[in-house]
């Protein structure tokens, strides 16, 4: 039988740690927008967990919607393009944006998105990420809510892949080389 773990070298982040952590991070935001109804938009694929875990710890009016964007290939290094292979099914304009990430990296995908939404007259756009790596920062990208800042290694689990894989692993882990 195949073993999901083989490739794993270990937990980065524990289940008790995430759940703590959406915890915080919903009640600051519950706040912060209080009587703004914030439009949550979850990046999928990778946000999914992270997501649902904030989103039911967010105790003020608010939607959901979801995006489907790429900038990476297959593997670990982002080509560089932001492509949108799915929008936002309502419109943004007036609308105070919260974007839901798994992870910040180059930040070329949030750039992207920030810029775009500015153009499309959001009231206010913010990042809400799970894990940063700025280390790897190519663009100038702030989230106003961060998880945990994370060394420049390479994660999956609690949403992240591996080329489709690990996503369902319940906490966030560091591959093997
Ligand atoms: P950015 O545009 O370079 O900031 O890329 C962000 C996206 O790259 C994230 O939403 C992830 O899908 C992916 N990514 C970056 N680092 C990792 C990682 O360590 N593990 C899994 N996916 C990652
Ligand atoms: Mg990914």
């Amino acid at each position: 039988m195949e073993d999901l773990m083989a490739d794993i070298q270990g937990t980065l982040i524990g289940k008790e740690d995430l759940q703590l952590k959406c915890k915080e991070l919903g009640a600051k935001i519950s706040r912060d927008y209080q009587n703004k109804r914030p439009l949550f938009i979850g990046i999928l694929k990778g946000c999914v967990m992270f997501y649902s875990d904030l989103i039911r710890n967010v105790s003020i009016d608010c939607e959901m919607d979801f995006m489907v964007v790429s900038s990476y290939g297959a593997g670990k290094t982002s080509s560089g393009e932001v492509k949108i292979i799915k929008d936002t099914s309502a419109s943004v304009e007036g609308r105070h944006v919260i974007f839901v990430e798994d992870i910040v990296d180059s930040g070329i995908t949030l750039n992207y998105l920030i810029n775009l939404f500015k153009a499309r007259n959001a009231a206010s756009v913010e990042i809400c990420t799970l894990l940063d790596k700025p280390e790897r920062r190519q663009r100038d990208v702030h989230p106003k809510y961060t998880g945990f800042v994370i060394p420049n290694e390479f994660v999956v689990g609690y949403g992240l892949d591996f080329d489709e894989k690990y996503r369902n692993i319940p906490e966030v882990c560091v591959l093997k080389h």
